[in-house]
């Protein structure tokens, strides 16, 4: 019998988010059914909302959660009912020819659940990210259930399931930020001061927060950024420039996901520097550069899918790392909220009002 229970749907392009009963299987096999607990609202539940991701309306959004193992199906070893998890959209195959070469973090084959969640009338739901979290339960492939502890505020470390994860992971897994970097990171939202925790983390000693918002970028400073950048009123190569001895900086991390964020990166990194695009574009940008300032300045030019992580290895790391206090997850949680508040958590979001607003089931 599927389980009759409340969820955030959006129905078209650009449509208005609406709070509707779906069905949700139970498990099948490889298959966890889930009670949520918490789901933050990321940036790409907006991306989704408003067809940058794909047109496959309607979309069940929520990505970001921390719940309960209700019921698993058969061949499920990793998790048992009872379970605190932290749910992860790379539950990786081992087979794939990423996963064959040791590189698990690039599975190009990840897993989702195989039975489809359904509005009343039987209509398939495409579920963000193939999690679907602003729901009381959903159903994910066992591997996307990730066990830590349960003694922590479920709210702060359901952020590691996505945006605070990838800030994070573009700086320790894919800006492979060393002791004695700098780093810059362009964008201060949810993911980009993750960028800037898992920086500091790494041990980087410059760190420069780059936002046109002011607020971003005070709160940057408060929570781990050694320099801030209003890039409204100054030029932010310029800057980053000035900070870094006039040469760049070592990391250059766009948590904003344009052609002009991404262009400031790749002047404001040094020689031989890294960027790395951990914003998401949307289909429509377009970006040229010349291609002999692509060779002459050397380094990497990377992006970050998720931070590069492995869930099964990062998130209880990270879990480990908020409980000894090197890292600052509850400064994350700007404001719990319901299921029916959403779509005001998105304009608060397009506001710049907060860095995340958490649904609390
Ligand atoms: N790569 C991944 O796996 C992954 C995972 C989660 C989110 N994301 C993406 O990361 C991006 C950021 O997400 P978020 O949740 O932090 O969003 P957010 O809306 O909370 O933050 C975006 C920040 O960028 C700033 N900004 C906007 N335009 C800017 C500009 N031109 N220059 C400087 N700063 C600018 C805003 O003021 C805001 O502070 C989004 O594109 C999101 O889809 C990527
Ligand atoms: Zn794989
Ligand atoms: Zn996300």
């Amino acid at each position: 019998m599927p389980h009759k229970v409340q969820a955030v749907v959006v129905r078209a392009m650009n449509g208005p988010l609406s709070l509707e009963t779906i069905l949700v299987p139970d498990p099948g096999p490889g298959e966890a059914l889930v009670n949520i607990l918490t789901c933050g609202v990321c940036h790409t539940d907006l991306h989704y909302q408003q067809g940058g991701i794909s047109d496959n309306y309607p979309f069940l959004l929520g990505h970001e959660a921390t719940g309960v193992v209700a019921a698993i199906g058969d061949d499920v070893t990793n998790v048992v009912v009872g379970d605190r998890v932290i749910l992860n959209w790379r539950a990786v195959c081992g087979e794939c020819r990423a996963c064959r070469r040791g590189e698990a973090q690039y599975c190009f084959n990840t897993f989702n659940a195989t039975q489809k969640m359904t509005l009343e009338d039987g209509t398939e739901l495409s579920p963000a990210l193939g999690i679907g979290a602003f729901a009381e339960k959903t159903l994910v492939a066992a591997g996307q259930c990730t066990k830590v502890d349960e003694d922590v505020d479920p709210a702060a470390v359901g952020l590691l399931g996505c945006g605070i994860m990838a800030g994070i992971g573009a700086a320790i897994n894919t800006g492979n930020v060393g002791r004695g970097d700098s780093v810059a990171v362009i964008g201060c939202g949810g993911v980009g001061i993750a960028a800037i925790q898992g920086a500091k983390l790494a041990g980087a000693t410059t760190i420069i927060a780059v936002d046109i918002d002011p607020r971003k970028v005070e709160l940057a400073r408060a929570l781990g950024a050694t320099h801030g950048v209003n890039s409204r009123d100054e030029d932010p190569i310029e800057a980053i420039r000035a900070l870094t001895g006039g040469n760049g900086a070592d990391v250059v991390i766009d948590a904003v996901g344009r052609p002009e964020t991404y262009r400031q990166a790749f002047y404001a990194r040094d020689l031989a520097g890294t960027v790395v695009l951990v914003g998401v574009p949307t289909p429509d940008m377009v970006i040229e550069l010349p291609l002999l300032d692509i060779f002459g300045r050397g380094g990497s030019l990377k992006s970050s899918w998720y931070g590069d992580c492995l869930p099964s290895r990062d998130f209880p790391m990270l879990v480990s790392h908020y409980k000894q206090g090197n890292l600052d997850l509850d400064a994350f949680v700007t404001e719990r909220i319901g299921l029916g508040q959403v779509e005001q958590a998105f304009e608060k979001m397009h506001s710049g009002a907060v860095l995340r607003s958490v649904v609390v089931l």
